[in-house]
């Protein structure tokens, strides 16, 4: 198991596009372990490779149904419907907001073998989906946001960060409850 440190709000790979992987090596497989991991061990439901540092189009989400989704190349298709929903992100920890997603997505995305394949999602595992996609191309769930609310957002998120030097947190192995 290995865990990398997360990069918060305020480092720039966060707002990088992630390049595409093209065929899957070992390289890739171990970015995907490891983003599982990391995810788990952070409590989250999804995670983008550029939140641990790696600007590259890959990332996981796994939001309890037992169906884990590793997201690699990922291209939303087809979506339907639109609802508005509470996000949180492993990037910008207590900070959260109301976002507009598709109730419904068909993402297409690359499998181990690198074959392009299928995923179809709906509500919170579509919307894990669509928020992590957002992170490839450099967007956060704040972006989404009316401007009064995410100023609102960044004020409190500088509160909480005021004191705090760098833009990375490191995880335990065993996940911290707050
Ligand atoms: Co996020």
């Amino acid at each position: 198991m290995s865990l990398r440190p997360l990069h918060l709000l305020g480092s720039p790979v966060l707002r990088e596009r992630g390049v595409e992987v093209g065929s899957v090596d070992a390289e890739v497989e171990t970015l995907v372990r490891d983003l599982f991991d990391t995810m788990r061990a952070a409590e989250g439901v999804g995670l983008a490779a550029n939140q641990i540092g790696v600007p590259r189009r890959v990332a996981v989400v796994d939001v309890g149904d037992g169906d884990p989704v590793t997201l690699i190349d990922p291209v939303v298709v087809e979506q339907f419907g639109k609802e508005r929903g509470e996000e949180g992100c492993l990037s910008i920890p207590e900070l959260y907001g109301e976002v507009d997603r598709a109730t419904r997505v068909v993402v297409e995305v690359t499998d181990a073998e690198g074959a392009r394949t299928r995923v179809e999602a709906t509500d919170l595992k579509a919307r894990a989906i669509q928020h992590e996609i957002d992170h490839l191309d450099g967007v956060l769930f704040i972006d989404h946001l009316s401007p009064l609310k995410r100023r609102l957002l960044l004020n409190k998120w500088r509160r909480l960060r005021k004191g705090a030097s760098g833009y990375l947190k490191e995880l335990d192995a065993a996940p911290v409850r707050d």
